[in-house]
């Protein structure tokens, strides 16, 4: 297994879901009925990733609960005979899956994020999951890749840092890291330059950098090296720009669909899209939303 580590950074405040995220983390918001934070985990593993990396903050508590076994739920479940709840409880952290967890001490950026789980990757390819950003592989309800296990099968063939990309409006560059590629638009092409939250009017593109990544360990010196960057955060963009040049940098165009769940907008369309994916709610949620709209 060539990738075989992920890294989550989770240590973000959520300031954009309070109240609700004021005592409880926004990677815990459920989507349908699970947290925002097992769609990417459970992603990862899907990668054939077995250990998984918190890069955590204060008031995270919930994340490491969540991964963890949880003796009085598992305790009364098996006593009411509930084989089927028992089994989706256990399978949120299979056996073979291993987690750690890593405090940020303080939020000084995604790329400061990263580095904290340098001594925990060691000196090897490791993946990069925004739990923000829920991502669903085109024809993954139907056993088909997720976005990661595609970025793997890139990465095999084009070793090095790999960026899942996507077109978005030039209007909205600043929310995003932009690629250039000299204008190809294969499914895999080399990045020659990265910029953080470029206005549109500078952006040298408009392929975006969704939340998922694949990096090397050259990474961590390269952040290292940064100064500040965009919003006086250590950027993670610029540690990854920082290596092009010295190693081989792609931008790789997901076969698949990408929630904003950091905003509203976007946590509420991954929510109806999930809802009405989901044979025991579909026909109920198509009835309201008529009903709703009519
Ligand atoms: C982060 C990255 C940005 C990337 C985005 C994807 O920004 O810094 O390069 O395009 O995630 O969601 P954030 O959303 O944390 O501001």
């Amino acid at each position: 297994m060539l990738i075989r580590k992920a890294v989550f950074p989770v240590g973000g405040m959520g300031t954009r879901f309070l109240p609700a995220t004021k005592a409880i983390p926004k990677e815990m918001l459920p989507v349908v009925d699970k947290p925002l934070i097992q769609y990417a985990v459970d992603e990862a593993y899907a990668a054939g990733i077995r250990q998984m990396i918190f890069i955590t903050g204060r008031h995270k508590r919930a994340i490491g609960d969540h991964f963890d076994a949880a003796f009085e739920l598992e305790y009364e479940l098996e006593k009411g005979n509930k084989t089927e709840l028992l089994e989706l409880v256990h399978a949120i952290k299979p056996d073979d899956m291993d987690c750690v967890f890593v405090r940020q001490a303080r939020p000084l950026g995604l790329g400061h994020a990263v580095l904290c789980a340098e001594s925990v990757v060691g000196d090897e390819p490791f993946a990069v999951l925004l739990a923000d950003d829920l991502m669903l592989g085109r024809d993954q309800a139907e056993g088909g890749p997720t976005v990661l296990q595609q970025m793997v099968a890139a990465y095999e063939t084009h070793p090095g840092t790999v960026l899942a990309v996507q077109d978005v409006p030039r209007s909205e560059t600043r929310r995003y890291g932009v690629v250039d590629t000299h204008g190809v638009n294969a499914s895999v092409a080399e990045v020659f330059a990265m910029v953080e939250k470029p206005t549109p009017e500078a952006a040298p593109s408009t392929l975006a950098v969704a939340g998922r990544y694949i990096l090397t360990p050259a990474v961590f010196d390269s952040i290292r090296r940064q100064p500040r960057g965009a919003g006086g955060e250590i950027q993670l963009t610029d540690g990854i720009a920082a290596l092009i040049g010295t190693e081989k940098v792609y931008a790789f165009r997901y076969d698949g669909k990408r929630y904003d769940c950091g905003s509203k907008e976007g946590f509420l369309e991954a929510t109806i899209d999930l809802a009405l994916a989901n044979p025991e709610l579909s026909a109920a949620v198509r009835a309201h939303m008529l009903k709703a709209l009519g």
